[in-house]
């Protein structure tokens, strides 16, 4: 799979060209998808400042397909009356980003949900957004494999 490198400038840039879709959404929260969301969603609190929560999901291998997300941490806040702007860093076969919207609803009541992703990959996805459901991708990207600058 090719490679495609980001520096924490180009991703800092990002952010910055998009915070301001956050503050137009204008959510109660941010909530942090571990590992992955919680650089970009610190970074974004330069700009959004509002309360940062943080919930931990794993995807782990079953029979050597990663197919099974596993819960590490998560939060029991009542968020029926609250508006969440849920932050990751991609958008790749949505299966986490999928479980996690349905767990948000499911456990906390949450009804006004939003995602923010730096990179969206276009491609077929396994899980659906609902309409209801505001999406902000930064960029739209081809089915790389992305090294972001945390990884190194
Ligand atoms: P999605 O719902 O956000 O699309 O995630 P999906 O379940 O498809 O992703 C499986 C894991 O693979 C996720 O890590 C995701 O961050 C990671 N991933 C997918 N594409 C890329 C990529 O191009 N570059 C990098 N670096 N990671 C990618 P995870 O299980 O959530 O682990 P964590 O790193 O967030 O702890
Ligand atoms: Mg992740």
């Amino acid at each position: 799979m090719k490679k495609v490198n980001y520096s924490y400038d180009k991703i800092t840039q990002l952010i910055k060209d998009n915070a301001h879709k956050i503050n137009n959404y204008n959510p109660d929260y941010i909530i942090a998808i571990g590992g992955g969301g919680l650089i970009p969603a610190r970074l974004i609190r330069n700009y959004v400042k509002k309360p940062l929560y943080v919930v931990t999901l794993s995807l782990y291998d079953d029979d050597k397909i990663k197919d099974t997300v596993e819960i590490i941490q998560w939060i029991d806040n009542d968020l029926s009356e609250k508006k969440i702007m849920i932050v990751d860093e991609v958008d790749d076969t949505r299966k986490t980003l999928d479980f996690c919207i349905k767990r948000f609803k499911l456990i906390n009541n949450a009804k006004n949900i939003g995602i923010f992703v730096l990179q969206n990959k276009i491609k077929e996805k396994l899980g659906q957004l609902d309409d209801d459901i505001k999406y902000i991708s930064c960029e739209n990207v081809q089915d790389d494999w992305i090294v972001y600058p945390w990884d190194l």
